[in-house]
């Protein structure tokens, strides 16, 4: 069994509630910071421990939190971004539903260090049973003084605010939260300046998922030190990766990077092997924005060394060769999926999803989901190809906020691995309105 850092108590009875959660070693972690630790020493623990965001980026955590601009007179605020979207990911949501206190608990260091008094969760709409859960722990936290006035007679006070998102997956863009939060249209806003300079209401904000605030209480209880001491390189501590797609068993696994991506897949203890005994294809092993990897680039990368479950080894050989770690979205296609449906499937998603501002998001996605529309209903020509390549060489890099890429990317990928594929819906126009490519082709 790996390390199990956020979900060794997933499975207590009860652990949902203040009392079980306390009884189990809960908020020692916030005792621990009002006792002995300054604000700059707790984010000094940050620092040490290596975490990365797990929302997607990996930007270093302790790093965004010493950005954080600290004007006279002026409240900060932290917000958690639990507007989870990214088809394939789910692990902030069982989190959330599981361990709601270990987010509160983490929530009210990272607000103590930032020196937030005021802290936002900002939630997606279609989580609509979750603000319950959580409005219910931080109502247990607050009877029981870890949150309110004076916390713990440290002087600090705490209070934490939930907010529902109204089902925009764009809303999971930092300043496009942002905006909502203060109540407007969730528009991204060109960065910088980034929140940390000016993020609700202009106020200095550190935006963070769920998982990386999550991940703070072991971070405190442990030591900066010891917890950097598991993983490996620049992925440190443990990463929650939700699995889906077609193994045998989809789930929310804690991993601690050094674990290989063939023995993640084939392990009983996390995926279990592919379903049905199918050959395994492509996965998409960091939420639907990453690029897909073919089986053969999957378990080894282009130089011949095996690929592990980090980092760095997932973007082993760029975009070329490589993906991305992301939110750890992992969805596996077996022999049988279409890869160009599946493109299909994300490219209809990201037009949907995309606010408008920029002209080659805004234009660019809805022509990708038209042509590749056209492929799979066998009306496609071997030029529609070539343009899909070039309208998404023309979004990448020239949009406001990451959407844009996010959708050119799993087009490029798909194309690059699976040429081959592409021109099968061509050349097979009768085949392709009935039977998807996989079926066909194996
Ligand atoms: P980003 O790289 O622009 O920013 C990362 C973070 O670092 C941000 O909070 C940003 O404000 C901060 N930052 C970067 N440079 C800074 C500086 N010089 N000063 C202060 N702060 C700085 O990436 P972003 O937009 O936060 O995330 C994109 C990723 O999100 C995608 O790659 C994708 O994997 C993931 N994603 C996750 C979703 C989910 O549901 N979990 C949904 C959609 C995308
Ligand atoms: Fe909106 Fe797309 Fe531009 Fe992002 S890239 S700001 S989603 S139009």
């Amino acid at each position: 069994m790996g390390v199990k850092l956020l979900l060794e108590k997933a499975h207590v009875e009860g652990i949902r509630t203040f009392e079980v959660y306390r009884r189990e070693g809960g908020y020692r972690g916030v005792e621990k910071v009002f006792k002995t630790m300054s604000p700059d020493a707790v984010v000094e623990e940050v620092k040490k421990s290596g975490l990365r965001g797990r929302g997607g980026a990996g930007f270093p955590a302790g790093m965004k939190w010493s950005f954080i601009a600290k004007p006279e007179g002026v409240p900060r605020h932290l917000v958690c971004n639990a507007d989870e979207s990214e088809p394939g990911t789910f692990k902030d949501r069982y989190l959330m539903e599981n361990l709601p206190h270990l987010l509160i608990e983490g929530l009210i260091i990272s607000s103590f260090a930032l020196g937030s008094n005021a802290t936002y969760i900002y939630i997606r709409g279609e989580y609509a049973w979750i603000p319950d859960i959580l409005e219910h722990a931080i109502a247990e936290a607050k009877a029981n003084g870890f949150l309110g006035k004076n916390i713990l007679g440290s002087g600090f006070d705490l209070e934490i605010y939930v907010q529902r998102g109204a089902g925009a997956y764009i809303c999971g863009e930092e300043t496009a939260l942002i905006e909502s939060l203060e109540g407007k249209r969730g528009n991204p806003r060109i960065k910088p300046p980034f929140p940390a300079i000016k993020g609700v209401w202009e106020r200095p904000t550190v935006v963070n998922n769920v998982e990386t605030l999550a991940a703070v209480v072991p971070i405190i209880n442990m030591g900066g030190d010891e917890y950097a001491k598991i993983g490996v390189g620049k992925s440190t501590g443990t990463k929650l990766i939700s699995a889906c797609g077609n193994i045998n068993k989809p789930g929310v696994y804690e991993i601690d990077m050094t674990i290989s991506v063939e023995d993640f897949i084939y392990s009983d203890e996390y995926c279990g092997g592919i379903a049905n005994g199918k050959r395994l294809k492509a996965c998409i092993p960091g939420g639907s924005s990453v690029p897909i990897l073919p089986a053969n680039l999957l378990f080894k990368t282009a130089k011949g060394e095996t690929r592990y479950m980090n980092y760095e080894s997932l973007s082993d050989g760029g975009f070329a060769t490589g993906s991305m770690m992301g939110s750890g979205g992992f969805i596996v296609l077996d022999e049988d999926q279409s890869v160009v449906r599946n493109t299909y499937t994300l490219a209809r998603f990201y037009r949907h999803e995309s606010c408008g501002q920029c002209s080659p998001c805004r234009e660019g996605t809805g022509w990708m989901e038209k042509l590749l529309k056209r492929l799979l209903e066998g009306k496609g020509k071997i030029s529609d190809i070539d343009l899909l390549w070039d309208i998404q060489r023309k979004i990448e890099g020239n949009t406001i906020c990451p959407l844009g890429d996010a959708a050119a990317w799993p087009v490029a990928a798909a194309i690059r691995h699976f040429r081959d594929e592409f021109e099968w819906y061509v050349n097979n126009p009768v085949e392709s309105q009935t039977r998807n490519y996989g079926l066909a082709h194996y």
